[in-house]
């Protein structure tokens, strides 16, 4: 049998043989685009198997794991905030030279990064109707709908860690977006003010958060620079519509105590 090479491993050639730029003549940039979004999906897909990890940590009350796990998912969060840099490299004029070839092709079809959003409680029940159910990956969202979310794993801590929750929000539909709740937010307090290892955690949460938000943000800028206020491939408004996710917090009460601290 053939020995094992970082080639074969990793299915190198498998991998450079995936991007196909369709521009004609060729446009030097449309490369850029194709690794770029490329690179963000193999993350998403990391963040992912990080999450279902996590899950299990925080309702196994397992705290070290779980600080572990959220160190580990604001790292990346911050990295994929840190390569739109690369893409603002690209001027509007050179984005502007293939965008055509992208037809109604859009990141508003990242079936990844719905499940991304679903599985972290942002519940959008409706950015579904942008997926057409025949596309590989669909069914991974709509079980990800179903599927208790990472506040629901961590409703779970909470109460293993002698939060008196109460049973609407223990046995809440999980297709629900997470919503702010007074019984979760004076668990978090207390936990914050007797339990500093507890609090460690809570703080990754929130970068991990505030990441996600940056990233938001920085996405909007992009697309502003870059098309201003034309409508999107995929069919939106575009900025407005962009602008409507900015500042939402995936875990809010862990901001809404941070002035009772
Ligand atoms: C020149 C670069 C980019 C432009 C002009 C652009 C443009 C847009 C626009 C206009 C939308 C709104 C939906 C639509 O009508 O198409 C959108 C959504 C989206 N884009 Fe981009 N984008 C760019 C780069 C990226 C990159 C690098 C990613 C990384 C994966 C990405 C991921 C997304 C996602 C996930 C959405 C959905 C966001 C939501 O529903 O809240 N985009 N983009």
């Amino acid at each position: 049998m053939a020995e094992l090479t970082y080639a074969t491993y990793l299915e190198i050639e498998r991998l450079l043989d995936l991007q196909h730029p369709r521009s004609n003549p060729p446009e030097h940039d449309e490369m850029l685009f194709i690794v770029i979004h490329q690179t963000y999906e193999l993350w998403f897909k990391e963040l992912l198997h990080e999450i279902d990890k996590v899950n299990g940590d925080l309702s196994a009350n397992d705290l070290y794991g779980a600080i572990h796990t959220f160190k580990r998912m604001r790292t990346i969060m911050k990295t994929l905030v840190g390569q739109l840099d690369v893409l603002e490299t690209m001027t509007p004029l050179s984005f502007l030279a293939f965008r055509d070839r992208l037809e109604t092709a859009s990141g508003f079809q990242s079936v990844q990064f719905r499940e991304l959003e679903f599985a972290l409680g942002y519940k959008r029940p409706g950015v579904r109707r942008f997926l057409d159910p025949s596309w590989p990956g669909v069914d991974r969202v709509e079980r990800r709908l179903g599927e208790p979310s990472v506040v629901d794993h961590l409703v779970d801590f909470l109460a293993a860690r002698g939060a008196a929750i109460p049973d609407d929000v223990r046995r809440r539909d999980p297709t629900e977006p997470t919503r702010p709740h007074a019984a979760v937010q004076a668990a978090v307090l207390h936990l914050y003010r007797t339990a500093p290892d507890v609090a460690i955690l809570f703080e990754l949460m929130t970068d991990f958060d505030e990441g996600l938000q940056e990233w938001r943000y920085r996405h909007v800028k992009v697309v502003e620079r870059t098309i201003g206020a034309k409508k999107g491939t995929g069919g939106s408004p575009g900025v407005a519509f962009l602008k409507k996710s900015l500042f939402q917090p995936v875990f809010p009460d862990l901001w809404a105590v941070r002035h009772e601290l």
